[in-house]
């Protein structure tokens, strides 16, 4: 299985921090944000990551991870997203870097201690998703389920969710998830979304869920990236 890391955007809702370099290369205590995400797919024995960045400060990446020996990753490549076209339309540039294998998928800004090994080992096909109960789910894509705990179908950032679960930052797809990318059309708010990709995978019957067990957030916003810089500095300073 091949690694992604899905580190584009122009970081605004960040904004002022984001001006002079990519939100995804901010300090979460004691490292760049980008650190995290790889150090879940290291940790779960993926070693060839491509990451996906885009926007002014891209060149950022290649002085900050250089070839990503000092990671563990035994292949490091980068490609660049250009314009705002959306997570699912970042993701399909991977389409070449994947070579026919299945991808973890993780978003730059998510960072978990979770241990996801046992998932990415018995990965065979469709698509697997992480769910992680919040407080705010209104800020993510939320899970419907069905009367046996089958997800019907993701609503993206809902006015009324239907329960307290996020979809994590965190997929898992076999190599059919470019053509179905091939096959969405931009959201509302412009962008090819990830959340209609899942959905498709849902209406072929082949998406999976499981509850990422540990800690997550996704660090995208004031509030989160202090939480997750208290979280980590508190896990290493215990
Ligand atoms: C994206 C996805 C959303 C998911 C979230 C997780 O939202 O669209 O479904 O729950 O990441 O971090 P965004 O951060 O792009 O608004």
């Amino acid at each position: 299985m091949k690694g992604i890391i899905l580190a584009g955007g122009l970081g605004t809702r960040l904004y002022p921090l984001t001006f002079a370099t990519n939100k995804h290369l901010l300090p979460i205590y004691d490292k760049p944000m980008v650190y995290y995400p790889i150090e879940t797919l290291v940790k779960a024995g993926i070693d060839e990551v491509l990451v996906v960045t885009g926007g002014p400060y891209a060149g950022h990446f290649i002085r900050v991870l250089k070839n990503g020996k000092e990671l563990g990753l035994k292949r490091l490549a980068y490609a660049y997203q250009e314009g705002e076209g959306g997570i699912a339309e970042a993701l399909s540039l991977a389409e070449n870097f994947a070579e026919g294998d299945s991808v973890c998928v993780i978003l730059g800004d998510n960072t978990t201690d979770a241990d996801i090994s046992k998932e990415v080992k018995n990965f065979k096909e469709g698509a697997m998703i992480f769910l992680k109960e919040v407080p705010d789910p209104k800020r993510f894509g939320v899970p419907v389920f069905d009367e046996n705990k089958k997800i019907v179908k993701i609503e993206e950032k809902p006015e009324k969710p239907q329960n307290n679960y996020a979809v994590t930052g965190l997929y898992m797809y076999d190599a059919s998830v470019f053509s179905k990318i091939k096959n969405i059309k931009p959201s509302g708010r412009g962008e090819l979304e990830i959340t209609d990709v899942n959905n498709l995978f849902i209406n072929e019957g082949s998406l999976n869920w499981s509850v990422l067990e540990g800690y997550w957030r996704d660090a995208g916003t004031f509030n989160t990236l202090l939480e997750a810089g208290k979280f980590w500095y508190e896990k290493k300073n215990k």
